[in-house]
């Protein structure tokens, strides 16, 4: 399917992003912080958002379905997280000690998630997953993680594996020991099994997320990952759920407990952290006290960080203001699963055969379908999908609906997004 070309339009009301992106290129890689940020022929430049918008310097005005990375369940700047992290600031951002904010945010965090008996804060999920890595081979004193096909962890170096079709490539030059991490596939017990067995002396751990996040947002069907555990609970592996974006997003809690499965090792981050940087691990305690420092020798303990700004008092404000606003208000997780059922409902009809619409609660992934792909269970079966439609799509609706996706990702509905906004999207989407 062709689109129009939008970029005309686009150049036309974004000048003043053209000029100051212009600068960013001269001065960062591709111009940008984090490469899926960039977008042809530039990304606009934001300068400020309230609520469910982006306002760029041209005074565009964009309804926003990304969410900044999809962390901000309560829109942007809501009032009561703005409240307290303002009165944190008049105390100061960076204390480099132990704080009780951090205190406050671990008592609702292990409160909703029973598996973080212990919690260890870091800044970002990409450490996160580092170090539940490195846990689970600590703990097990074996070597192989098991990922899926099209998982995406972070920028984690064990983890930069079977990330994009094809999943036998490797996703970068500058990575060392990729034969210690083995991929399998997403929803297909059987043959996540048969790699699962050849590898079962040395397999130290399983990373899954239960929600395909990167590959298309694509559930993982209870059968699946209760095959997964069985096994890796025989085996004396662990089981490393990465809930970094399914955490909070879709119940005050993770997701695990509805699929009655019993992780070893947790990750999150995003929503836990209201918008500031942060990364968590946590689980059992005796597996999280591999980790204790005091007592173990070096040749017994699993050495992980923290780092300078671990546990800052301005990332533990926003994340415990965001999650006491969850935890007060659970119908937002009504309104906003309801939002994103009629989101994907209303796309597959308005889509007239062109796309399946694929997702959970507040998320959902348009995938353009050719080469007769009937369904979306995995990340091969949505890399067979029309990527390039996709992000003319979404690039459209930027450039002439200031309705904004990054384009290719997935959409997620804010607390602050309403039914009409939804409708809006929902009649631009296709048109
Ligand atoms: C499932 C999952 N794990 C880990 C990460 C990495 O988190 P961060 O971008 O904070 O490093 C992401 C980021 O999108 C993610 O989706």
């Amino acid at each position: 399917m062709v689109l129009r070309n939008y970029q005309a339009e686009y150049k036309k009301k974004t000048r003043g992003s053209a000029k100051i992106f212009a600068k960013s290129l001269k001065l960062h890689v591709n111009g940008v912080s984090h490469n899926i940020r960039y977008y042809d022929p530039y990304p606009f430049v934001v300068k400020s958002s309230r609520g469910k918008s982006l306002i760029d310097v041209d005074d565009n005005r964009y309804t926003d379905y990304w969410m900044g990375h999809w962390s901000l369940i309560l829109g942007h700047s809501p009032k009561k997280v703005k409240s307290l992290l303002k009165n944190q600031i008049e105390k100061s951002w960076m204390y480099g000690t132990v704080n009780e904010q951090t205190v406050k945010l671990s008592e609702l965090i292990s409160k909703a998630v029973p598996v973080a008996e212990k919690i260890r804060y870091v800044t970002s999920g990409t450490e996160a997953t580092m170090y539940a890595v490195r846990l689970a081979r600590s703990v097990t004193g074996k070597q192989i993680i098991a990922k899926i096909d099209g998982g995406w962890h972070g920028y984690t170096s064990d983890l930069l594996k079977s990330v994009n079709w094809p999943f036998s490539e490797s996703e970068s030059s500058g990575i060392v020991n990729e034969e210690k991490i083995v991929s399998i596939p997403f929803n297909d017990l059987e043959g996540s099994m048969k790699i699962l067995k050849k590898h079962a002396l040395n397999l130290a751990g399983v990373i899954i997320e239960p929600v395909l996040g990167g590959a298309g947002c694509i559930p993982a069907t209870k059968e699946y990952l209760k095959g997964i555990q069985e096994f890796i609970h025989k085996n004396e592996s662990l089981l490393i759920l990465d809930e970094i974006v399914t955490g909070f997003r879709f119940r005050y809690g993770c997701l695990y407990p509805t699929m009655k499965l019993d992780p070893d090792i947790v990750t999150l981050g995003k929503i836990v952290g209201g918008g500031m940087a942060i990364g968590v691990v946590c689980g059992k305690r005796e597996i999280m006290e591999y980790a204790d420092t005091n007592d173990k020798k070096k040749s017994e303990r699993s050495y992980i960080g923290g780092g300078t700004f671990s546990a800052n008092p301005a990332s533990m404000t926003t994340g415990f203001a965001t999650l006491t606003e969850l935890k007060n208000k659970r119908s937002t997780y009504e309104k906003i699963n309801k939002l994103g059922e009629y989101a994907r409902k209303e796309l597959g009809k308005t889509s007239d055969g062109k796309a399946i619409i694929t997702g959970k609660g507040s998320l959902f992934m348009t995938h353009f379908v050719k080469d007769g792909v009937t369904e979306i269970a995995n990340a091969s079966q949505a890399s067979m999908c029309d990527i390039k439609a996709l992000h003319d799509h979404h690039f459209k609706l930027i450039a002439r609906d200031g309705i904004f996706f990054l384009p290719g990702k997935l959409g997620a509905i804010s607390d602050t997004h309403t039914k009409q906004d939804i409708k809006e999207m929902v009649s631009a989407y296709f048109t």
